[in-house]
């Protein structure tokens, strides 16, 4: 129960149990106090109060008295119904029934989640219950322990050596993300189209335009813009690696043009073929912005990243994140440190590689006689290249048979791919299994000469 706002004035020549009937008096006027609500009890009171017993006692029958409040024996002392009313039955509030039942996301980002994890997981909830938070706002780049394990898992899996002290804690990408945008100059980022939708939202939120870089190119030019956001690990949602050649034209073409490149690295550990591909940061420091996150490999709903800026920024992000308390929850940042400690973040990895590795071809079975891949199968999702009445008719029909399936379409600016997005992630098997029978019954009846000459042309 909070505490209520009482208090006694011992110089005054008011008795105290006076002083206090008539403070609660005025909380059940004002609302504070809601009818049917319960007092604490006169000892609870007391002890707060630093007052004896008998003062409470004698405030509490004064107010029962006054029919301010009731005693129920065994129970304890509740605010009383104002004379004359009746007490209002509590409203039997109806279900709400959804018009609409409720989709099963076959989204590109939510991830597969181990089961066999629950354990590590509540081991490491019950950490944070028992370990003694920082008293005030502390570090603004995150928990030190937190980032000393994030540097040696960026070593060890992304080929990224960082000082711990380099690394800002964050509550996922897009909050990177806008750690970042107030320090560059002004002017507009540009940023893969088709691509991340949440990036483009975000710096548009900071008045800034976007341009429009075709995803899968190789850039050759930044001219007239501060930054290019880009997935080069795993090309957001084409799914395209970009090669060596693409990474080296990038760098020079930011180098020539003054701009940074943010590196949005999201989930390049689910590579089931080869190793993933280094992180672009490892091949520039002084030019990159890398931005990593915990939603592919913990969970969404963890709400953690980590940016490694650049270092001509670095001090600028951490004063401006001091003075503005941009911190990220430290329960999440606490449990997170046991998870990377215990080997559980690893191990889950692990686990949903293999799923991934399962899933993934089992998608590319079903749908490759109807449709183009549009890049390596990895990750949590595929994406297929058709025309765009087929990819509306696909949508509706996974839609009616339960599933939310999303257009290539929706992740587009100025490009002209069509098709579909499939995540494999999120769902049973048993759903995809469902889903998939919903997709290709419905290419099979799209199905053109044109698009399964292309599918088989990629099966040779
Ligand atoms: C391209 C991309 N980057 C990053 C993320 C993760 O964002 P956050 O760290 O804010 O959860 C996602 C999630 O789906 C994504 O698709």
């Amino acid at each position: 129960m909070p505490a209520l706002p009482l208090q006694l004035d011992r110089a005054s020549r008011s008795p105290l149990p006076a002083q206090l009937s008539a403070q609660i008096r005025e909380l059940i006027l004002a609302g504070t106090l809601a009818r049917g609500s319960r007092l604490p009890s006169s000892r609870a009171l007391a002890a707060d109060l630093g007052v004896s017993r008998t003062v409470t006692e004698l405030a509490y029958e004064q107010l029962v008295a006054e029919a301010w409040v009731e005693s129920r024996r065994g129970s304890g002392t509740f605010v009383a119904s104002p004379p004359g009313s009746t007490p209002r039955p509590v409203e039997a509030r109806p279900i709400p029934t959804p018009e609409t039942p409720v989709l099963v996301r076959l989204d590109a980002g939510t991830p597969w989640v181990d089961p066999r994890g629950v354990a590590g997981w509540r081991r490491a909830w019950r950490e944070v219950s028992t370990a003694a938070p920082p008293r005030g706002y502390d570090d603004p780049r995150g928990l030190p322990e937190l980032r000393a394990a994030l540097a040696e898992r960026l070593a060890r899996t992304r080929g990224l050596t960082v000082d711990p002290d380099s690394i800002i804690v964050t509550a996922g990408t897009t909050d990177a993300l806008r750690q970042l945008l107030p320090e560059l100059p002004p002017g507009p980022v540009a940023i893969e189209d088709p691509g991340y939708r949440a990036a483009v939202e975000t710096v548009r939120s900071f008045g800034r335009a976007v341009v429009d870089l075709p995803a899968g190119e190789p850039v050759t030019s930044l001219r007239g813009t501060v930054a290019a956001y880009v997935t080069p690990a795993h090309q957001h949602p084409l799914g395209l690696v970009m090669p060596a050649s693409g990474r080296l034209s990038l760098l020079a073409a930011a180098r020539a043009a003054g701009a940074i490149v943010v590196e949005d690295d999201y989930d390049s550990e689910f590579r089931y073929d080869v190793a993933p591909v280094p992180a672009l940061a490892s091949l520039d420091r002084e030019r990159v912005a890398y931005i990593g996150t915990a939603a592919k490999s913990v969970i969404p709903t963890l709400r953690l990243g980590w940016l490694v800026p650049p270092p001509g920024v670095l001090e600028d992000i951490v004063r401006r994140r001091e003075v503005t308390h941009a911190g990220a929850a430290w329960p999440s940042q606490r449990a997170l440190l046991t998870l990377l400690r215990d080997g559980w973040v690893d191990k889950t990895v692990r686990a949903a590689r293999r799923v991934y590795a399962e899933r993934a071809p089992r998608v590319a079975a079903a749908l490759a006689p109807y449709a183009t891949l549009a890049g390596p199968l990895a990750g949590m999702y595929s994406c297929w290249l058709m025309p765009q009445a087929t990819a509306v008719r696909v949508r509706d029909a996974a839609r009616a048979a339960g599933f939310e399936l999303n257009l290539l379409s929706s992740y587009a600016r100025s490009s002209g791919p069509s098709g579909i997005v499939v995540g494999y992630g999120g769902v049973s098997d048993e759903e995809l299994k469902r889903a998939l029978r919903a997709i290709v019954g419905t290419l099979r009846a799209s199905a053109r000469p044109g698009i399964r000459s292309a599918a088989l042309r990629m099966e040779e």
